[in-house]
């Protein structure tokens, strides 16, 4: 073995003592994964460095060779971050061009860093440590959106928009109202994420290929140095277990997809035939041919973004099925749709989180689109049942008023009072507080409805949830 290992790193390689033929060419590139897992540098010197500290903790490094393996990385580090590094495919994977270069620096104390350590726990590690950063970073525009929607909302309390079902107008609400449900649903993926980042902190390292080390180290140092809540139990589950990668593009997948269904109702809404809100123009694109268009091509490419994280669930799922304890090289394949899966979620909430609460509502077009399809029918309903009429005779009585409006080309509000007394004498004066959109929203008051009092109720204690 030479220590020509950057110079002439072509065939070098770590484990290569009990090999007499080098690499076949196209296997090595076939087996490298350092186009991908590059990005995990700053997270393998964080990991190095830890447990360099630890070994010298427990006295197999002394003082000296720390120190030199510290500045060595701290070298690399700025030279990585400097774009002075060319990583090499014949050493594998950013373990391999990491420790080689850092033996190319220091020498002896380098050879000496994989003490009681091995790429199967060091990999597991690494991947927690990057995650775990990347959920931090998610979070950080997941809160800045939900945020954006409080704001969105207390605006919109008293702004009067359908709700629909099966996407026909069914009774009013108001918009503040609808966006305090995109809130739940987001502040529900918050909560997935933070849960899935508890699982994902637990520190591998100790594990070393499968079944520990014979080196005296100390777990719990190494998991104070890098911020692990824990250590991982059991070394075979240590090295093998990719649940936490799993669970997080589940949540993702989840986050993405209630992205998509705003991303949905963004582009009907922000279209000439509903009309109801005004995307800001930074957000959107024109046609190369068509001058009038506008285009919603952020929530258009959110929407078809889910694809590709649900793509990725899948991938990581099938490639933990049936496969046996401990590591084994598939695992090398869970990487890139993990770091696809972040960076689509990362991207996505960002993406939303900039544009979101510069939505501006057209408040006279989505107010003139629930005076449509008579989307007071239930309060007028409601108003019988007060009067003593059981309800399904209520029902079918505003059943009739409707079919009488239908026919006479107007709404239910429009109706002259003796008309509405033909269908049922009970009817008084005062239906027509009732039949106003505005009083339609403001008699939902309760817990969850859509009454702007209770809506500015939901934001305030969403915020102080928040906070
Ligand atoms: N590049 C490998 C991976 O991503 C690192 C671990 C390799 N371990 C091994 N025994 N070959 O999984």
């Amino acid at each position: 073995m030479t220590d020509q290992r950057l110079q002439d790193d072509q065939g070098y390689k770590p484990w290569g003592g009990r090999f007499s033929e080098p690499t076949d060419a196209f296997v090595e590139a076939f087996t490298a994964s350092i186009q991908f897992d590059q990005r995990l540098y700053r997270h393998d010197i964080a990991g190095s460095r830890a447990h360099a500290r630890m070994l010298g903790h427990v006295g197999v490094l002394d003082s000296a060779e720390v120190d030199a393996i510290l500045n060595g990385l701290d070298e690399i580090e700025a030279d990585i971050e400097r774009g002075g590094v060319e990583w090499s495919i014949s050493l594998e994977d950013v373990h391999m061009n990491i420790e080689a270069r850092l033996t190319d620096k220091i020498g002896i104390a380098g050879k000496k860093l994989h003490t009681g350590r091995s790429r199967n726990d060091q990999v597991a590690t690494d991947i927690r440590l990057y995650l775990r950063d990347e959920i931090d970073a998610i979070l950080v525009e997941v809160e800045r959106l939900l945020r954006g929607l409080l704001e969105l909302a207390e605006k919109n309390a008293d702004t009067i928009m359908p709700g629909f079902t099966h996407l026909q107008v069914a009774q009013p609400v108001t918009f503040g109202h609808h966006l305090m449900a995109w809130f739940e649903m987001l502040k529900r993926d918050r909560a997935r994420l933070l849960d899935c980042r508890k699982r994902v902190n637990v520190l591998p390292l100790g594990a070393a290929a499968l079944a520990g080390t014979t080196y005296p180290i100390d777990r719990e140092f190494v998991a104070r140095e890098l911020g692990f809540d824990s250590v991982a139990e059991n070394s075979l589950d240590a090295v093998s277990d990719r649940d936490f990668a799993i669970e997080f593009c589940a949540a993702a997948a989840l986050a993405m997809t209630h992205l998509t269904r705003w991303s949905e109702e963004l582009v009907l809404w922000s279209s000439a035939q509903f009309a109801f809100i005004k995307l800001p123009d930074r957000f959107c694109t024109g046609s190369s041919i068509m001058p009038q268009k506008k285009n919603p091509d952020v929530p258009e490419l959110v929407r078809g973004k889910v694809g590709r994280v649900n793509g990725h669930l899948i991938s990581l799922l099938t490639l933990m099925k049936s496969q046996p304890l401990a590591y084994n090289k598939d695992n090398q394949e869970d990487k890139e749709p993990l770091f696809d899966a972040i960076d689509t979620l990362r991207g996505s909430m960002r993406a939303f989180a900039d544009m979101v609460p510069h939505l501006e509502a057209r408040a006279d077009n989505m107010r003139k689109a629930a005076k449509q399809g008579f989307s007071t029918a239930t309060d007028l309903a409601d108003y019988l049942v007060r009067k003593g009429i059981p309800f399904r005779d209520a029902h079918e009585v505003v059943g009739n008023a409707v079919a009488w409006c239908e026919e006479a080309n107007c709404d239910l509000a429009d109706m002259p009072l003796v008309e509405l007394q033909n269908f049922c004498d009970g009817i008084g004066e005062d239906v027509f507080e009732v039949l106003t959109l505005e009083g339609s929203v403001a008699a939902r008051d309760h817990i969850g409805g859509t009454a702007p009092a209770q809506v500015r109720a939901a934001v305030e204690r969403a915020r102080a949830s928040l906070a």
